[in-house]
């Protein structure tokens, strides 16, 4: 087989045949399941579990279901936040600690129940709490999966143990300072994240963000994300200096996501202007696809709640909501981009697609040499 153009260095360094990557997309693990990070990584990418709110025992049966899958070369995407408002893991203390301290919110929270005539559930499992962050590294750890990476805060402490059991780690921020940051704590790629992208993001555009950061870190190798959906867009990842591209949103219309089919609807019809920036399901600026509950919060004023009390606050009312079939009062994290992209397709032919069309931009691109 002939290489493809684009293959880089980081195809040698991590054994794929393009430096593609679905991105580690957590929303409690239906954007990325196993069968779909194994599609990505037999097509020739890498599939990354999201696993950011699963617990460790899910997190291990994951990875185990992608090795059943494939013999390739996989990773996990976690959180590591910087400061969890003192979490317990313990929900029901959470819960509690919220009743007491932040009455304004849990009255927002019943109201939009009253609204939307939902039946009260309380949610299960374990919080995002520091303890909940250690196992399921470790799960990481002993799994010993390919790629570990990060998508919140710090992982430098991760670093080196990932080191001694062969694994490759990856940083994602959204700023040069966050990525000085990364570099200096020795992970091995830097992902640079534009304020395009969708779920948890930040201030700035991929255009100065990505060349930036890559001057701010060289050596160390980037990877962009945010807004990558087809070849030109690749082409342009690519350009800017980065040696891989990090896809989320052009995934969540794999055939093989587990995405609410209301979700995937809601990225077929909309619009880019329908994918808006909100603190209301998790207190960190996120992008998702714009609905009452966003519009709702963004009308109360308040102040949205410290990482992971916000989310604990609207799991139940997730949990609601899921109950009573209303996905479309659930986050549904999306990029810019979601504005391009029309139809399901199997993952291989999103992930080839992307290929074949960077290959001819490239092409095109050299023949616009004067002779
Ligand atoms: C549905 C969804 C969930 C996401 N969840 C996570 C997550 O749990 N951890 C993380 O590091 N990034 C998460 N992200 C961000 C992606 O890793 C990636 O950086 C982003 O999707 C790239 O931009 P794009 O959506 O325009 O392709 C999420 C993105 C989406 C769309």
């Amino acid at each position: 087989m002939t290489r493809s153009a684009l293959h880089t260095s980081l195809c040698d360094d991590l054994g794929i045949d393009y430096p593609i990557f679905l991105a580690g997309m957590g929303v409690k693990g239906k954007a990325t399941p196993p069968k779909l990070v194994a599609a990505v990584s037999e097509a020739g990418g890498m599939g990354i579990l999201g696993c950011s709110w699963l617990d460790a025992d899910e997190v291990r049966r994951r990875i185990r279901a992608v090795r059943n899958l494939t013999d390739k070369p996989f990773g996990v995407d976690l959180l590591l936040p910087a400061s969890m408002a003192d979490a317990s893991p313990d929900r029901d203390e959470m819960r509690a600690r919220i009743e007491r301290d932040h009455p304004k919110h849990v009255e927002f929270v019943r109201a939009l129940m009253d609204r939307f005539s939902l039946t009260p559930i309380t949610a299960k499992g374990g919080v995002m709490s520091a303890e909940f962050i250690r196992a399921q590294v470790n799960v990481c750890l002993e799994e010993r999966i390919a790629v570990f990476a990060a998508g919140l805060g710090d992982p430098s402490w991760v670093v080196p143990l990932a080191h001694q059991v062969g694994m490759k780690v990856m940083g994602l921020v959204g700023s040069v300072r966050g990525a000085e940051r990364q570099a200096q704590g020795g992970v091995d790629y830097v992902i640079a994240q534009g304020y395009e992208a969708g779920g948890h993001t930040g201030k700035i555009a991929n255009f100065p963000l990505i060349p930036m950061v890559v001057d701010a870190v060289s050596p160390t190798p980037v990877i962009a994300a945010g807004a990558i959906a087809d070849g030109r867009t690749l082409v342009a990842g690519l350009s800017l200096g980065a040696v891989g591209a990090w896809v989320g949103t052009a995934f969540l219309l794999a055939e093989e996501s587990d995405l609410y089919p209301v979700h995937q609807e809601e990225i077929i019809r909309g619009v880019t202007e329908d994918f808006v920036i909100t603190r209301a399901y998790t207190g960190k600026t996120a992008r998702d696809y714009d609905n009452d509950v966003i519009r709702a919060w963004e009308q109360s004023g308040l102040k949205p709640l410290a990482m992971p009390l916000q989310g604990v606050l609207m799991d139940d009312f997730i949990a609601a909501a899921d109950a009573a079939g209303r996905a479309d009062l659930i986050n549904n994290p999306v990029g810019q981009i979601g504005g391009m992209l029309k139809k399901k397709r199997p993952a291989r032919e999103i992930l080839l697609g992307m290929v074949r069309e960077a290959e001819e931009v490239m092409g095109r691109l050299q023949s616009m040499r004067a002779a």
